[in-house]
């Protein structure tokens, strides 16, 4: 049996949804920027927490404590509350920003959250880059932390309504990409400013925020809105020819047959959130939206994007080689994401869970038990190899995956919620890791990598058991892909139940057969 068929339980899946054209590849491009600036801020703070003019402004007490004891443990010097909260705060209110988003990327379309994220994230990124005392930092933060939180929450959203069913993986992707393309040139920016002497380097790494910041705004006043979202507002004629515009052909009715169909069940629905938390048939959503993300963060990716120099140091690199590692990786960050493009809609989304799993698994054992300063310099660079091989594992499944599932897998009707929700717990976990985990990564160094090891099994399983192929099948048809899951399709048949009730799109045979 086809693959195809495979995902839909041996019907053909539909054949519209059209190829892609420069319209559309270029709209994609542009709505992806907004990853850029979720990217540029994952890498840039670990940098600029180790920079002393920053901590002697800032942290004078930490800066104290680092001076006072050179031979401290590296990975204990960024044990203070109130140096953590500098980072983590941005994740805190990101996870707040998510929930207000989903309401407006609903009510007002997907392009006004994207407007509105680039906006606050530029003035975030100003008042970080004047910043003259702590409170203004963390201000700073916070806005920062609503713009990502605007952008994460309806970015994805964006991108899988707006590609054809067959590119929507790639499309999607393209968000992840630009995340990896921000870490890049943030840890670029942070290598360059940390020599600058007059010590305001650090200035320049935050106030270089408003780069991509820029990028999203004034990009995001070009988009169109998709078509899902205008029906969603009530202008079936403007949706339509946005159809017809986006696929490059007029021959759109029976996709748009399915769209208006899907937004009718959703203009039923109210309290979209409640309902997501609380309707069994929602239950599928509500389980990937929460524990997608909830993996994706416990796999420790973000140990190794905070942390990556600090942890290459301990092996006895030297600070530029330490340095210069952590560039090596960031930048295999992003190739990996080039092959997660071509794969995902060619082999499917389990494929490539599976293989980063296994891959990530077998390199964390491997430098999991690393030691620390005594290494030759062979198996130093053997411990850089395997971080490497970890972090394109990752960048190739969990990463791009963790934001392209959770969008797809929901109706229309709970899109936002859904994206809401797999953002927020996103952001709620990088904040717990980055904060939390800090005093474990003091004492066990690598070893921390066996227990999020641990998780990979755990995760990995899970997806093998529980997660049906979404790969090429339209996204308001997806509620079929459930109904045929040996686990979920006792859920789904509730969804049947409540159909003349409003809730989910009713099944729409005819294509699928
Ligand atoms: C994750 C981030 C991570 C990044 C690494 C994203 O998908 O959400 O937490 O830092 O990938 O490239």
């Amino acid at each position: 049996m086809a693959r195809d068929e495979e995902a839909t339980g041996g019907r053909k899946p539909p054949s519209y949804g059209g190829e892609v054209n420069a319209f559309i590849v270029t709209t994609c491009i542009v709505a992806a920027f907004g990853g850029l600036i979720f990217g540029y801020d994952l890498g840039i703070s670990g940098g600029v927490t180790s920079m002393d003019s920053f901590l002697m402004k800032f942290f004078p007490s930490v800066y104290r404590k680092e001076v006072a004891d050179q031979n401290q443990n590296m990975y204990c010097k960024f044990d203070s509350h109130l140096l953590t909260l500098f980072t983590s705060s941005l994740y805190l209110s990101a996870l707040v920003a998510c929930m207000c988003a989903s309401t407006i990327t609903r009510k007002y379309g997907r392009k006004l959250s994207m407007l509105s994220g680039g906006l606050v994230f530029l003035a975030g990124a100003i008042i970080n880059a004047a910043a003259v005392n702590v409170a203004m930092l963390i201000v700073g933060r916070l806005l920062l932390g609503v713009g990502v939180g605007f952008c994460n929450q309806s970015i994805p959203v964006y991108l899988s309504e707006i590609a054809p069913a067959k590119w929507r993986g790639a499309m999607n992707i393209g968000f992840q990409m630009m995340i990896t393309i921000g870490i890049l040139a943030a840890n670029l920016v942070n290598y360059w400013t940390a020599k600058i002497e007059s010590g305001n380097g650090w200035r320049i790494s935050l106030g270089l925020a408003a780069v991509p910041a820029l990028m999203i705004t004034v990009g995001s006043l070009f988009l169109p809105d998709t078509p899902n979202s205008i029906l969603e507002r009530g202008d079936a004629a403007k949706a339509k020819q946005m159809l017809q515009k986006i696929r490059g052909t007029d021959d759109v009715d029976a996709e748009f047959e399915d769209l208006v169909r899907a937004s009718a069940a959703a203009k039923k629905i109210d309290r979209p959130m409640r309902r997501l938390l609380t309707e069994r048939r929602y239950r599928p959503q509500l389980v990937f939206c929460t524990l997608i993300p909830f993996f994706q963060q416990v796999t420790g990716i973000n140990v190794v994007m905070f942390y990556a120099p600090v942890l290459f140091k301990t092996l006895g690199l030297g600070q530029s080689a330490s340095l210069m590692s952590s560039l090596i990786t960031g930048f295999f960050n992003v190739v990996a994401t080039f092959v997660s493009i071509y794969v995902a809609d060619r082999f499917g989304r389990r494929s490539l869970f599976l293989e980063g799993g296994i891959q990530m698994i077998i390199c964390q054992g491997s430098f999991g038990t690393s030691g620390t300063g005594q290494l030759s310099t062979a198996a130093a660079v053997l411990v850089v190899v395997f971080v490497t091989g970890f972090v394109m594992a990752f960048a190739w499944s969990w990463g791009p995956m963790g934001w392209l599932v959770p969008t797809e897998i929901c109706p229309l009707e709970l899109r936002s919620a859904g994206q809401a929700m797999n953002a927020g717990v996103n952001m709620f976990f990088t904040f717990v890791i980055g904060q939390f985990f800090l005093s474990l990564l003091c004492n066990l160094k690598f070893g921390l990598f066996f227990l999020f090891a641990a998780f990979v099994v755990v995760m990995t399983g899970f997806i093998y058991f529980f997660l049906p192929e979404t790969r090429n099948v339209p996204i308001e048809d997806m509620g079929e892909v459930f109904r045929r899951h040996w686990f979920w399709q006792k859920y789904a048949a509730v969804d049947d139940d409540d159909n003349n009730k409003g809730g989910s799109a009713p099944r729409r045979s005819v294509e699928l057969k």
